[in-house]
């Protein structure tokens, strides 16, 4: 979208600038299915889907989103193909490679929640690098799931704060839902931890393991595009229908 297109969308679709939700968290799905349904190779979907990632970074920020998390590499995507998950580990080395100018200009600052041991040296590295070149950046925060699952979140959580009574620092009848927040991997977010708005692409309606904790009062948006068509204006199509949401939190 040009400039002036997004400028004019803005007028058409949001009214209510504080009903932007704060965390949106992306299932970026379809990349398979977008290459496939135009003869290309699995991997061209991927990198699409990596230019996707861009497009739709600088948008939400400058739509006042303040936390987004891309769902990029699942604690179960190992179960694909070694030359995919390959193409998959070195795909961050050339997202950052190319896009960390325009991080540093809309003042993004990256995260990350996932389990880094089990990476390639040089996919660590790279997210690490990031992370460090942008801690004390003022925009929205990008957090990317690499190596994630919601499970192995949660239980890691468990365990740390297990070890923490064991050894005398908390007490296990005063641990709050809250206290407990601060061991999940999401806790890099701050007070942005929980997601407001769920999207998924593709048309598959699940969570695939995917913040389990976070999405407890989230609304969910499932769009039938692929994350390589999912643009612009998908985003603002799906913040509109965020705005007619009525979150209820459990009360009247
Ligand atoms: C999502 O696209 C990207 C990752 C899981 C890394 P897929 O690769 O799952 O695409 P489909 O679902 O096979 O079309
Ligand atoms: C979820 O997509 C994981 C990511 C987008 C990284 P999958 O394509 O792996 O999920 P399933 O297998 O369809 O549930
Ligand atoms: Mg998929």
């Amino acid at each position: 979208m040009s400039n002036q297109e997004i400028e004019n969308n803005k007028e058409n679709f949001f009214s209510q600038q504080d009903s932007i939700p704060n965390h949106v968290a992306v299932i970026m799905d379809g990349n398979g299915r977008w290459a496939k349904s135009r003869g290309l190779k699995r991997s061209l979907g991927h990198k699409a889907g990596m230019d996707q990632v861009k497009t739709i970074a600088k948008h939400a920020n400058r739509r006042g989103v303040k936390a987004l998390t891309v769902y990029a590499f699942s604690t179960e995507n190992w179960k694909r193909p070694l030359d995919e998950v390959n193409y998959l580990m070195q795909l961050p080395v050339e997202f950052f490679d190319t896009f960390m100018p325009e991080i540093m200009e809309a003042n993004i600052k990256v995260t990350m929640i996932g389990i880094p041991d089990k990476l390639p040296r040089k996919t660590k590295k790279v997210m690490e690098n990031a992370i460090k070149s942008t801690q004390n950046n003022k925009g929205m925060v990008l957090n990317f799931a690499v190596n994630y699952g919601g499970r192995s979140e949660i239980l890691a959580a468990a365990k740390d704060l297990a070890k923490d009574i064991a050894e005398g620092k908390k007490n296990p009848q005063k641990v709050t839902e809250e206290d407990f927040e601060s061991y999940l991997m999401s806790s890099v977010l701050g007070e942005y931890q929980n997601v407001d708005y769920m999207i998924r692409t593709s048309g598959e309606e699940r969570i695939s393991n995917f913040m389990l904790w976070q999405n407890a009062y989230s609304e969910f948006y499932f769009s039938p595009l692929a994350w390589p068509d999912f643009n612009e204006k998908a985003f603002d199509e799906a913040l509109a229908i965020y705005q007619k949401r009525q979150r209820r939190f459990g009360g009247v």
